[in-house]
């Protein structure tokens, strides 16, 4: 470790004060993360005689595989073996939930870029290119089938991965077709790409007696431990998984890191000798699934004030080639239908498409963003038919306390903080002034127009499968008082290893740094759920609370007996235990407790209580509870170009009362800054043969340090948890990536206020790139209606105002755009 980290590391201790619970202490590894020296699976020394996995891919979105001769790649420098689905002792299946995903593909290829063979070499280098003879007609030829691949086609073929799902409560269709008002309509969002900064990588050990050991970068240990098992025919005590970190996961290494621990441990096994594939960052993109796109249909019926009366909508996800985690992704889309919204009368339907595209799986939020997102578009066109503040048509619709607070799967809201969080956001962003303010703006300003919007959540926190809402974890007291703590939860960036660490340092009043958090390993802790669903510190918290518990107990009884009065008065805070009256040092109390033979370590385990869920009705009590927030974003576009600039962003966010404000916050501006990403600038497009063209970051446009606002006020809400989840605090992973919707909906305002004469709201799609919001515009304002004379783009621009706001605009031509205007 170099002197700058041990000095921040020095600096971050001295900091610690002992309530270590409820404070911003840096993350666990925040020094080795910003001086390059935390190790990720890809870091670990490789042992002697360390082989290099790299697989052949699908040249075609569906075919029949006519003959496969690995000859030729076996003849290509280093390489040692190619492995077929053939050569699979046990299952060929890596799939979570139905076994419908192959390791290998055997005789037919779903979709472009799955994985045919894999080639072990002497270097990373050498296998991927005898892997990319995958590409060769010698190698492997096929007869081409019929490819299907949006949700539309999938969906008028009657081809889906799993059953629909519907949800019905009173009787929407009467209650639209009486309402005063009416909309119907049309919407559709894209999918988008986990895109970890590490990707996918594995790498498998063979160890004595049929036993495997593999690293893997997986939220889902537990999940590769078996799924290598089922492979190679072996029981799962043959096999351990381990992951001391990731670099981001995002739901994208929750069930689909199971390929690369199989490929690994498959010719691990095979060869004797340790294995490590690790996809490049295109074979990433073109082997696993990303999120959900979907296109939905709807209606509403509603009053004066926007009051929807009744609703239906239709969510048809494109699910891809199998089922992975389609059902679970789906349900919760139909469970954020409503976001923070009553609605009496209602119809949700959800479609999972089979389409020969890769499998689409868990990324943040999980379904809930497709959910919730057509609701916002929908409250959004109501507001513009209506001709209201869309704010106020929202309000109108929130679920009451007390009264109008039953979601449609049949849960009560019973801890809404939705309406007093939202008051102290407009009060803190000025809303309604600055709407008044940008309406002047929009008056004086032809060509760039501003918009804002506000928009809500309200998000389910549980896994809505109740029997994975269980964790252990097990911490060791050593006799000098220091502290190791393992959980069944997996580290991805998100700090969940501080958080746990801060519980059980809480819990036995020393420092954090008293505390170390280690790798996540199934030899420890076994049969975990994912880290997923944002439950990692409400459920592996609890456990290593309950851990720490016991053997605080224990030492408890000890010091009552040394130093007098009752178990139960026995304090530990300052690295002291405080007993009638005196005190004595932790430490000293520890190494007493291993001299009288008291056992210095303790599990834990934990399972959310009220959890229930009836699959076949889609109702239940599926959330231990709901988290909250609210944003409100401010745009302006350039309604030549269709680029554009988040210009503020005022966020509040309920955290409960947060484990460590500091890494909240962190997630909360993460998962804004990643769901705006979603929402406007990140584009999948596959090509008519079913070929994903934006497979690396020069197509594919993730958000930059540049695309967060200049002002960007993110607040955690004053609140505590109703339910007594670890320190009253709430999960906070996921629910913050539905923000941004805010960033969408001022989108939308902005091109509306570039047409006022318009009756309609302005048909956006998502992602918002400026090729969408040029349409928008093109389909607000027809040519021929346009007033200027001249309304040629080169005329349009030379009427432009000068730039008003400095950079912030970057239309102006300090950023963007190359066609600037004049400067002012
Ligand atoms: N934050 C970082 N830095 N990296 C990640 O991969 N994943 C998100 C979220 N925040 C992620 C992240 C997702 S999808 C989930 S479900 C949660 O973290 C999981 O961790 P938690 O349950 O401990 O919050
Ligand atoms: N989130 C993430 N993963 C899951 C869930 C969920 O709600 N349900 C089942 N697997
Ligand atoms: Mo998160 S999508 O539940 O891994």
């Amino acid at each position: 470790m170099n002197k700058q980290t041990d000095a921040f590391i020095k600096h971050a201790a001295d900091r610690e004060q002992t309530a270590a619970i409820g404070t911003s202490l840096p993350h666990e590894s925040a020094a080795l993360h910003v001086s390059g020296e935390a190790t990720y699976t890809d870091d670990l020394p490789e042992l002697h005689g360390t082989l290099h996995a790299a697989l052949g891919l699908a040249r075609h979105a569906h075919a029949r595989i006519v003959s496969l001769d690995l000859a030729a790649v076996r003849k290509a420098p280093g390489v040692i073996a190619v492995l077929s689905a053939a050569d699979i002792p046990g299952e060929n299946n890596c799939g979570p939930v139905l076994h419908d995903d192959p390791i290998l593909a055997d005789g037919e290829v779903l979709y472009l870029g799955q994985p045919v063979f894999a080639v072990i070499a002497e270097s990373h280098e050498l296998a991927r290119r005898a892997a990319a003879l995958a590409k060769s007609d010698d190698v492997v030829r096929y007869e081409p089938l019929e490819v299907v691949l949006t949700p539309a086609e999938a969906k008028a073929r009657k081809q889906f991965v799993l059953p629909p799902l519907h949800l019905k409560r009173g009787e929407p269709a009467a209650k639209i077709a009486a309402a005063p008002h009416r909309i119907e309509g049309t919407f559709e969002v894209g999918g988008q790409e986990q895109f970890y900064l590490e990707g996918q990588v594995a790498y498998a050990i063979p160890k004595e007696m049929n036993g495997m050991l593999v690293y893997s970068s997986t939220q889902h240990p537990s999940e590769m431990q078996q799924v290598v098992a089922h492979m190679l025919g072996w029981p799962a005590h043959g096999v351990v998984c381990e992951c001391r970190r990731m670099g981001g996961g995002f739901g994208g290494k929750e069930s689909q890191s199971a390929l690369f621990a199989c490929i690994a441990a498959l010719a691990a096994q095979r060869l004797q000798r340790p294995v490590k594939v690790r996809a490049d960052r295109d074979d990433d993109f073109m082997i696993t699934g990303k999120r959900h796109d979907a296109v939905y249909e709807y209606a509403a019926g509603f009053d004066e004030t926007g009051r929807i009366l009744g609703a239906r909508v239709e969510i048809a996800l494109r699910a891809g080639y199998s089922a992975d985690l389609s059902g679970a992704v789906a349900t919760r889309a139909v469970c954020h239908f409503d976001n923070a919204y009553y609605l009496s009368d209602v119809e949700i339907v959800a479609l999972c498409c089979k389409t020969n595209t890769q499998s689409n799986t868990a990324f943040r939020g999980f379904g809930g963003p497709q959910g919730a997102l057509v609701m916002e578009v929908m409250l959004d066109s109501i507001a513009r038919q209506l001709k209201r503040d869309p704010l106020e048509v929202r309000l109108a619709n929130y679920y009451g306390v007390g009264e109008r607070d039953v979601t449609p799967y049949g849960q009560r809201v019973e801890d809404n903080v939705i309406a007093p969080l939202t008051d102290e956001l407009l009060a803190s962003s000025d809303y309604r002034a600055r709407r008044a303010a940008l309406a002047a703006y929009n008056a004086a300003s032809p060509v760039l127009k501003r918009g804002i919007a506000f928009s809500p959540v309200k998000f389910g926190i549980s896994f809505n499968v109740p029997f994975l809402n269980q964790a252990g974890a097990l911490v060791h007291v050593y006799k000098d008082g220091s502290i190791l703590v393992n959980h069944g939860g997996t580290e991805m960036g998100q700090g969940l290893n501080t958080k746990v660490a801060q519980v059980v340092a809480n819990e036995l009043g020393v420092p954090l740094s008293r505390v170390r958090s280690t790798a996540t390993d199934t030899s420890k802790v076994a049969n975990t759920s994912a880290t997923a669903a944002s439950t990692g510190s409400d459920l592996n918290g609890k456990a290593a609370e309950a851990a720490a518990r016991t053997i605080r107990d224990r030492l408890a009884a000890l010091a009552a007996r040394e130093l007098g009065g009752e178990p139960e008065t026995v304090q530990f805070r300052d690295s002291m235990v405080h007993a009638n009256g005196a005190a004595m040092p932790f430490a000293q109390l520890v190494n007493a407790a291993y001299l009288a033979r008291v056992q210095l370590w303790s599990d834990g385990f934990y399972t959310t209580p009220k959890v229930h869920w009836d699959a076949k009705t889609l109702t239940g009590h599926p959330f231990y509870y709901f988290a909250y927030g609210a944003a409100v974003s401010e745009v302006v576009i350039d309604t030549l170009t269709g680029e554009w600039k988040l210009v503020r962003a005022d966020v509040l966010h309920d955290a409960g009362q947060s484990i460590n404000p500091a890494i909240d916050i962190g997630q909360v501006e993460g998962g804004f800054i990643q769901g705006m990403g979603w929402l406007t600038t990140e584009e999948l497009w596959w090509n008519r043969e079913g070929r994903l063209m934006t497979h690396a970051p020069s197509t594919y446009k993730i958000p930059a340090v540049s695309d967060t606002p200049a002002a960007f006020h993110v607040q955690l809400y004053r609140n505590e948890n109703a339910e007594p989840t670890v320190f009253r605090s709430k999960a906070v992973g996921e629910p913050p990536l539905l923000l941004p919707f805010s960033v969408f909906l001022a989108i939308r305002d902005a091109i509306a206020a570039a047409a006022p004469e318009a009756n309609h709201a302005p048909p956006l799609r998502a992602p918002a790139t400026p090729e969408a919001i040029l349409d928008a515009l093109e389909a607000m304002v027809p040519p021929a209606a346009t007033p200027p004379p001249d309304s040629s783009r080169a005329a349009r621009h030379e009427r432009a105002a000068p730039c008003v706001t400095g950079h912030t605009d970057t239309p102006c031509g300090h950023g963007r755009s190359t066609t600037g205007c004049k400067p002012g």
